[in-house]
């Protein structure tokens, strides 16, 4: 059996807005499965070999749920246009681009580094079109240590020439890729429609019947922007709202995530919460293209799965420390426009949000509980000058806002050593 010890300042967000601290504590996992955090190392494990990470802060990492690959080329460009106009100026041209397997796996190979040297450890991710592309993007993902769901994107109309499949195209290319995935450990495929305008009925239809056979998890879009909407509704008169072009076809379930849900109102949340749906709250990519600001906290409130999406390229910051600072700012927005009496999200609940809840779609308990796998980040904050000795959680919060220059000095996924540098 392998034993891992992490000893450090270790902090887990266990429920929403409630954080774990102990201070000069051990994360105990054998295995790559977390057996406890510990005020004093049990003595089951004298004599193991220990990580001493010395004062430095050892975290969760992060769960990303929605972001797209293709897009990691264009970060930071084409924020003047909406929607609809930024997919088909900016978006689509750039995914065609992985019709080239040499681009896709230069492109790859560097978002997989930067997502494990940001501690983002466990995703969600949109792939392009491109079977072999998406293949190439699951390789990169697990060699660096990236696990989770990728998707090969199903878009059969409504693209450019360069970016859109035929409707029997796009199902063999998926059953095929389904099929060449099949090996890979720590990264599996999610069925994914790119949204109701990319997809004709009949691939909804194929897909939500593929998931219900093989028991495959489903990501999509939903209600993001109110062009969106009206789209829908006209491509779908007999659907009373958004969701239901997704629930008509099997694609509506406990396995199903939907990234934005900006616009969703009473009914559509109440859909969500009842089919167990998560919604992934992507907040940069919500006010970079205008698409509005999630009411958040409400649909915590009702009970609703949220977790955290970065959303590249309409979000700008990869780091997921970036993306819970901005669904913080994003629900103080909401507090200033709906009322000073609505809450706003406090640090502790974005931090469970971008990690244990993002944890929970992969069957996780919240927080180091034990049975967890290790996933776990080490945070260096002791270069930054301090106004006076900071307590654990004000450690944590401004780390949120604020880091020294590579803060990560270490990034633990599936209870392997995936990045370390040196402490300077
Ligand atoms: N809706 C359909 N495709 C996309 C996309 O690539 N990004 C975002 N933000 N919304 C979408
Ligand atoms: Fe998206």
């Amino acid at each position: 059996m392998s034993i891992t010890i992490l000893k450090g300042t270790v902090v887990s967000a266990p429920a929403l807005g409630k954080l774990d601290i102990t201070e000069n504590g051990c994360l105990v996992a054998e295995d790559g499965k977390i057996t406890g955090v510990f005020p004093a190392l049990p003595e089951q494990y004298a004599g193991a070999a220990v990580e001493d990470y010395g004062d430095a802060l050892i975290l969760q990492s992060f769960a990303d749920l929605h972001l797209h690959a293709p897009q990691y080329p264009m970060l930071g460009m084409g924020m003047d246009l909406p929607l609809l106009d930024w997919l088909n100026t900016y978006t689509f041209p750039t995914e065609a681009r992985f019709a080239d397997p040499d681009y896709a796996r230069e492109v790859y190979r560097k978002l997989a580094r930067e997502l494990i040297e940001n501690g983002t450890t466990r995703v969600c991710m949109f792939s392009s079109l491109h079977r072999e592309a998406t293949l190439i993007l699951m390789e990169e993902l697990e060699k660096a240590g990236v696990t989770g769901y990728v998707g090969k994107v199903n878009m059969d109309r409504n693209g450019i020439p360069a970016l859109q499949e035929e409707t029997e195209e796009s199902q063999r290319e998926t059953l095929r890729w389904l099929e060449e995935c099949r090996d890979f450990r720590h990264v599996k495929p999610i069925l994914t429609p790119r949204f109701t305008p990319s997809c004709t009925n009949e691939l909804m239809d194929f897909l939500g019947k593929l998931a219900a056979e093989r028991g495959l998890p489903v990501q999509s879009h939903l209600s993001e922007n109110t062009g969106e909407i009206a789209w829908v509704k006209e491509l779908h008169p007999d659907c009373g709202q958004y969701w239901e072009t997704y629930a008509k076809y099997g694609l509506w379930n406990d396995r199903t995530l939907m990234a934005h849900c900006v616009w969703s109102d009473a009914r559509e949340r109440a859909a969500m919460r009842v089919a167990g749906v998560t919604v992934v709250h992507c907040a940069d990519s919500n006010q970079n293209i205008c698409s509005g600001t999630a009411p958040v906290r409400v649909m915590l409130k009702e009970g609703l799965n949220v977790a955290l999406g970065s959303d590249i390229a309409g979000g700008d910051h990869l780091s997921m420390f970036d993306v819970v600072a901005a669904s913080i700012r994003a629900s103080k927005a909401r507090r200033i426009l709906d009322g000073w009496d609505t809450d706003f999200l406090t640090v502790a609940e974005g931090w469970y949000l971008g990690t244990s809840a993002g944890a929970a779609f992969f069957g996780e308990q919240p927080g180091f509980a034990p049975g967890n796998r290790l996933h776990a980040i080490v945070l260096e904050d002791g270069d930054l000058p301090q106004p006076h000795p900071l307590t654990a959680a004000e450690r944590l919060e401004r780390c949120v806002y604020r880091r020294q220059k590579d803060a990560v000095r270490a990034v633990w996924s599936e209870g392997r050593l995936t990045f370390s540098r040196e402490k300077k």
